[in-house]
């Protein structure tokens, strides 16, 4: 049975027995900062599980994509070491919402195992949680499994339900007791039944885990009981396949089959049991899928996942000798396996290359080098030894590789890696990276009194009590004049800097006191410290005074800022909604705003994204905002980010037609933005773009200025500014033309120069003779037109010209017809340019060489003649 084909069964069993077929959710898990990728069937109905969402249906089925590495299930360290194990896999699940339980559950698995799939009952062993049961007696007395084949295992993890046959799909969320089906592939492998000493052999092998759903854990390990009790099965569509299509890895199904033979192809591998080949075709699966799931490669959270995902890929690559780019060509083969199953990745197909390929070039650079180095310094660790953190850290500050490549690579030669060296290496960095930034340390201030209550939505000025006063890190109690210092303040109108948005400047005032705020940063997360000086007065902590923001430098962020939520808008709109902001920085200036996007922007799609903003603007909607609940805003449409983490409440903000979760400053209609004009659109990473544009003032200044910049350039060419374009196509066309007669003049007066030096030709034995001449600024193009004809000219000769330009020599020699079989000019080239720290050779009868030593040039041609003398004698 094809692997497609045992898939499709499976969804149709249960959609026989009234469940609703529901398509793959995405690998990214929608609104779940805890959790990195999906990594069951049940992720994307966690919420249908705990009561907080609704669906209409109570019996769901699925066949789900799945990524098991990074986070609490990471299977990417064994995957090509052994024969199950994946970073991405298939699960076929179906799941009861509250209505059937734990008869059902096992009554449609074994239905589906025996009768659908044929698998002869007695090659299935059971089991069950210690306690549970009732799931015993079901498969005791109602399917009748012997009892020597149901088998309770308890808490053998080491803690409260730490237990294989405990389910939970991360440290919080739904979780229950389940039974596990495993399948005998017979006593001659080794292994024993699950709970034997021998279970990690390969005799028994899980094929299906029943999960009873009845509780979900919280952070601090409580338990709740589920509003009602739910079943979340799951069995990995390579493992049944491999047991439905006799064979014993999951590598050897059909599936893996294709794509191993295509990796095989395209890195020259005749051996189709390497290892190698299995790693690549594990992980075309998982990053293609990535990718098409919206993840880019980076240096952060699931991004950092996939770059690494990539890079042990292209590293085994390496392994089998394949140098160059190969890894994008092998999306075509799984287009070919999954695409039918998956429309979005055969959709994206062209994507997909696109970003692998990118990644590849970006890695390719740095792979060969870093081998070499890791090489060098394996030389002298012995086997079993350990390899130091300062070169883990060297290969993934220097060369981009991940500690887990590093690891891999050790592993395959016995030696272990330094974590705890390479950790303390990177916080040296880190430590260094801090010490050099300026206002960064302000988050190490301590402080113990009252939040700051932060009133700047509303206003620009109001009154505040210091709670907190510091100077160089160390908290005072008064400051004086000339002194500079963090005020801390109970209440005030000064935004500290976050979500992108710089923090205010301004003054604090009040009783002979005159306090300059050039920066304002959080110190704790509702604590805000007012970075600036003292110019006047004591300040004291219990004073208070009258805190009043830069009016003018706010203004202009605010409308950086707002501009920043429509353009994010305009830009999925016109890029597709793959765009994803990856940073932005919002200040007085400008707005820089990064984002997933793997080419650069045309200058129709700019001009696209301008107008589409600029509609906003002018059709002068209020902004609006609101906090509300997470799961609300987000189903009310807010644009959440990507990797960003949010409390439970959050703000949303309306304006025009963005909705986004944002805490910043904002304005209060659409209008408020004035022009918007991006300037500027460059590529920052592989994938990552970054686009600046300004508002209000600045943007009228910056037009103003292009407009003057045209009208000058105009005028300098008299013609006007719309006459611009046709004037210089113009003049590049007279430029053209003049360059092609200067060539030609050149050429002329070389000619013209050779026959003047024909005459300080001397003579040589027989009818010959010999011109040596350096000439001065003559273009060293110029210099073989000029052997050629001196060589028409003198009849019988041999000829070698130099010329210097740009502090380079460079040297021509020909030699008639007549005398190439005594004097050869490749090598009267090469004698004279060895001697000028150069090179040299050609034909017999013309040659060109160069070099640089210019102080040497006389002494080299003034050998020649002796030299030519010898060889015509
Ligand atoms: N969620 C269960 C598992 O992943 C079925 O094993």
């Amino acid at each position: 049975m094809k692997t497609s084909e045992i898939r499709q069964k499976f969804l149709s069993f249960f959609e026989s027995k009234g469940h609703q077929v529901v398509a793959s959710s995405s690998l990214v898990p929608a609104n779940d900062p805890t959790l990195l990728f999906t990594n069951a069937g049940m992720v994307q109905f966690k919420d249908v599980f705990t009561g907080k969402e609704s669906r209409p249906y109570s019996r769901a089925t699925t066949a789900q994509r799945c990524v098991r590495a990074g986070g609490k299930h990471n299977d990417l360290e064994n995957v090509g070491y052994t024969a199950r194990h994946h970073t991405f896999f298939e699960m076929l699940g179906n799941f009861s919402f509250g209505d059937y339980f734990k008869r059902d559950a096992i009554h449609y698995a074994w239905e589906l195992l025996t009768k659908v799939y044929g698998l002869p009952a007695d090659k299935l062993t059971v089991t069950v949680y210690q306690e549970d049961d009732e799931a015993y007696d079901i498969w005791d007395k109602e399917i009748g499994v012997p009892r020597e084949r149901i088998i309770r295992i308890g808490d053998n993890k080491g803690g409260r339900y730490a237990s294989d046959n405990f389910w939970q799909m991360a440290d919080t969320g739904p979780c229950g007791p389940c039974s596990e089906v495993f399948y005998d592939h017979g006593p001659e492998i080794w292994g024993g039944p699950p709970g034997s000493p021998e279970e990690d052999g390969d005799r028994y092998i899980e094929i299906w885990n029943l999960v009873f759903m009845q509780f979900e854990r919280s952070a601090d390990g409580t338990m709740t009981p589920l509003p009602s009790p739910c079943v979340d099965t799951g069995m990995g569509l390579e493992r049944i396949a491999a047991v439905l299509q006799h064979v014993h890895s999951n590598y050897e199904i059909d599936l893996f089959q294709a794509l191993i033979k295509a990796a095989a192809r395209e890195t020259g591998t005749s051996d189709l049991g390497n290892n190698s080949l299995k790693v690549i075709a594990d992980h075309i699966r998982a990053c293609s899928f990535l990718i098409v799931d919206g993840v880019i490669p980076g240096n952060e959270g699931r991004g950092y996942v996939l770059r690494r995902i990539i890079r042990r890929a292209l590293r085994h690559g390496h392994k089998l000798g394949q140098s160059s780019l190969f890894f994008h060509r092998l999306v075509g083969d799984l287009v070919q396996q999954m695409g039918q199953a998956y429309p979005e990745l055969a959709t994206q197909q062209g994507r997909v290359e696109h970003v692998l390929r990118q990644e590849e070039e970006r890695f390719s650079e740095t792979l060969e080098h870093g081998i070499k180095i890791l090489d060098a310094a394996l030389a002298d660790v012995p086997e079993h030894g350990v390899l130091d953190g300062q070169t883990l850290f060297t290969l993934y500050d220097t060369y981009g590789f991940p500690v887990d490549l590093t690891a891999d690579i050790c592993r395959e030669r016995n030696v272990n890696v330094d974590l705890e060296g390479f950790e303390a290496a990177m916080n040296q960095q880190r430590e260094q990276a801090r010490a050099a930034g300026k206002f960064k340390a302000a988050g190490s201030l301590s402080y113990s009194g009252v939040d700051t209550r932060f009133e700047g939505y509303e206003h620009l000025q109001g009154l505040g009590t210091v709670t907190g006063l510091y100077i160089d890190g160390t908290s005072v109690s008064s400051v004086q004049a000339g002194q500079a210092a963090v005020v801390v303040l109970d209440a005030t109108p000064f935004y500290a800097e976050s979500g992108g948005q710089v923090g205010d400047s301004g003054v604090l005032e009040g009783g002979g006191v005159h306090f300059r705020v050039d920066d304002t940063q959080k110190i704790q997360s509702n604590v805000f410290g007012h970075h600036g000086t003292l110019m006047e007065g004591t300040l004291t902590v219990g004073d208070t005074v009258d805190a009043r923001v830069d009016a003018v430098r706010r203004a202009r962020t605010v409308r950086n800022h707002s501009a920043t939520h429509l353009m994010h808008k305009a830009l999925r709109q016109v890029l597709g909604d793959h765009v994803q902001q990856r940073g932005s920085l919002v200040d007085a200036e400008k707005t820089r705003f990064d984002f997933a996007h793997d080419a650069p922007m045309t200058a129709q799609q700019i001009a696209e994204v301008e107008r589409i903003v600029n509609d906003e603007v002018l059709s002068n909607q209020p902004a609006n905002a609101r906090v509300m609940p997470y799961d609300e805003a987000v189903k009310g449409g807010a644009m959440a980010l990507f990797g960003e983490k949010y409390g439970d409440t959050v703000r949303v903000l309306d304006i025009g037609f963005s909705r986004e979760l944002c805490g910043g400053t904002h304005v209060a209609r659409t209008g408020d933005i004035g022009l918007f004009k991006i300037v500027s659109e460059g590529g920052v990473a592989a994938g990552v773009r970054r686009v600046e544009a300004i508002t209000g003032d600045n943007a009228v200044r910056w037009v103003q200025q292009a407009s003057d910049t045209l009208a000058q350039a105009a005028g300098l060419l008299r013609t006007q500014p719309a006459g611009l374009t046709e004037r210089i196509q113009q003049m590049q066309g007279q430029i053209k033309q003049l360059e092609r007669d200067l060539d030609q003049a050149k050429s002329k007066l070389a000619a013209s120069a050779g026959s003047d030096l024909a005459s300080q030709a001397i003579a040589m034995p027989g009818d010959a003779r010999l011109l040596v001449a350096n000439i001065a600024g003559a273009d060293p193009k110029a210099l073989r037109g000029m052997v050629d004809q001196l060589k028409d000219k003198l009849k019988s000769a041999v000829v070698l010209l130099a010329t210097v330009a740009d502090d380079k020599i460079s040297l021509v020699g020909g030699v008639t017809a007549d005398l190439a079989s005594k004097v050869k000019a490749g090598e009267l080239v090469s004698m004279v340019a060895a001697q000028i720290g150069g090179k040299g050779g050609g034909r017999p009868e013309m040659a060109m060489g160069g070099g640089s030593d210019i102080a040497s040039l006389p002494d080299a041609t003034a050998s020649v003649e002796a030299w030519v003398r010898e060889r015509l004698a």
